[in-house]
C-alpha cells in the first residue's frame, strides 16, 4: 500500500548514511518514494529537478545538504575546510535562483562556519557539529514559523470561507504546514470548514500533483481548477480570499510566486477578493529594492510542450516562454503574512517595522 504523505518527512537528515532524504516531489501522487541524497551533484539535481521544491523546503535541503557534503571535507586546517565549504556553497547556491530561501539558509551556515572556526577558532570536527546543529536547526525552525503564519492568516478568514490558492506552498514546500496551507490547516483542526480551491499551475502541476493531493489527503474539502477558471469562480463570489507562497518579497513588497499568481492576483482585485502573500521572514530580501530585479528562473520547453502529455502536443520548432515565476506588484497585495504577523501597506516601512520588532 502507498505511504501516507503524513507519515513521510519532505526533507530530513539522515546521519547514519550521512544523507539528506527528501520525498521525491516529481514522483507524486503516484508513488511515494524517499531518495537519499549524498553528493553535492544529488542535491543540486534534487533541487533543480524540483524532487525538492518549494522556497522553505529548498533552503532546508540546501542547509543539511551543505553540513552532509561538510561532513565528507577530509581537511584538518580550517582554511583549507573553509575554501572547500565555499565551493560546495556557491554550487549548490546555483541550482535555481529565484528562491532567495536558498541563499539564506548557506548564508546562515556559512555565518555558522566562520564563526566557529574564524572567530572561535575551533577545531575541524567541531566546526562540523556547530553546522550539523545550525542545519537541524534550520529544518526545526520551519515548522514553528510555518505554524504561526498559519495562526495569523487563519485571523484573516472565517468559518465556511472559500479560499483559493495557486501552486504548492503546502507541507511538502515545506517542512510542516505549508505556508499558504497553514491557516487552512489550522482551520482544519478548528472545524472551520473551509473550501479550497486549488489552481492545477501549468506547466509542473504542483497544484493539481501536490496541493490537491495533501489537501485531499488531510480530509480538507478541496476543489482542483485549471488555471484559468479562478476569475470565474471570483465572479461567482465563491472565494473570499486568496493565499499563496512566494519566493522571494523584495523591500517595496513586492513578491515572486509561480508564474500566473499574478493573474489570480489581477482577478483577486477586480472582484474585490484580499490577496494575501504568505511568507515566512526568510522570504523577504531587503537587498532586492523592487520586483523588477528580482532574479526569475527560465525553464526549459519541454516542460510546457511534451511534460505530462502522452505525446508531445506542441509543434516541433515552437517557440516557447517558459518563466517559473511571475512578480505580482505590492499594490495588488492585500496583506504579507509572516510568522511576525500581518504586514500591510506601505511594506517597504512595515515590513522593516516588523523585522525590527521582532531584533531583527
Ligand atoms: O517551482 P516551485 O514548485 O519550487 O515553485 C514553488 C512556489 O512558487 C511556491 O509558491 C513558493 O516557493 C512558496 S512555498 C511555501
Amino acid at each position: 500500500m502507498q505511504k501516507k504523505l503524513k507519515d513521510c518527512d519532505t526533507v530530513a537528515l539522515d546521519e547514519g548514511q550521512n544523507a539528506v532524504v527528501i520525498l521525491d516531489q516529481t514522483l507524486l501522487p503516484g508513488r511515494t518514494e524517499l531518495i537519499a541524497l549524498k553528493t553535492a551533484q544529488e542535491i543540486w539535481d534534487a533541487i533543480y529537478l524540483l524532487k525538492v521544491r518549494g522556497a522553505p523546503a529548498i533552503g532546508v535541503a540546501a542547509a543539511l545538504g551543505i553540513y552532509v557534503l561538510a561532513r565528507d571535507i577530509s581537511a584538518e586546517d580550517f582554511e583549507a575546510f573553509y575554501e572547500k565549504f565555499c565551493e560546495y556553497k556557491e554550487y549548490l547556491n546555483s541550482a535555481r535562483p529565484t528562491a532567495v530561501n536558498l541563499s539564506w539558509a548557506l548564508n546562515r551556515m556559512d555565518r555558522a562556519a566562520l564563526q566557529a572556526g574564524k572567530e572561535e577558532r575551533l577545531a575541524v570536527p567541531q566546526v562540523k557539529e556547530r553546522l550539523r546543529r545550525e542545519a537541524l536547526c534550520i529544518r526545526q525552525e520551519d515548522v514553528e514559523v510555518c505554524r504561526r503564519i498559519g495562526e495569523n492568516g487563519l485571523s484573516l478568514v472565517k468559518p465556511g470561507d472559500g479560499i483559493l490558492t495557486h501552486c504548492n506552498a503546502g507541507r511538502l514546500a515545506t517542512v510542516q504546514y505549508g505556508t499558504a496551507t497553514a491557516p487552512i490547516y489550522l482551520g482544519q483542526e478548528r472545524g472551520y470548514h473551509f473550501k479550497v480551491y486549488a489552481d492545477e499551475t501549468r506547466p509542473l502541476l504542483q497544484g493539481a500533483r501536490l496541493t490537491a493531493y495533501e489537501l485531499q489527503e488531510a480530509g480538507v474539502d478541496v476543489t482542483l481548477l485549471c488555471d484559468n477558471m479562478s476569475a470565474s469562480l471570483m465572479a461567482q463570489g465563491l472565494v473570499q480570499a486568496v493565499f499563496v507562497g512566494c519566493d522571494r518579497v523584495a523591500a517595496n513588497g513586492d513578491a515572486a510566486n509561480k508564474i500566473g499568481t499574478l493573474m489570480v492576483a489581477l482577478a483577486a482585485k477586480r472582484y474585490g477578493v484580499p490577496f494575501y502573500v504568505c511568507a515566512p521572514t526568510s522570504t523577504i530580501d531587503f537587498h532586492t529594492p523592487t520586483g523588477k530585479e528580482i532574479p526569475i528562473e527560465m525553464r526549459p520547453e519541454d516542460e510546457v510542450t511534451q511534460m505530462w502529455y502522452r505525446e508531445r502536443m506542441a509543434p516541433q520548432g515552437v517557440k516557447v516562454y517558459n518563466p517559473a515565476f511571475d512578480v505580482t506588484d505590492h499594490e495588488l497585495i492585500a496583506g504579507i503574512v509572516t510568522e511576525y504577523g500581518v504586514a500591510r501597506a506601505p511594506y517597504e516601512e512595515n515590513l522593516r517595522k516588523l523585522m525590527e520588532g521582532h531584533g531583527r
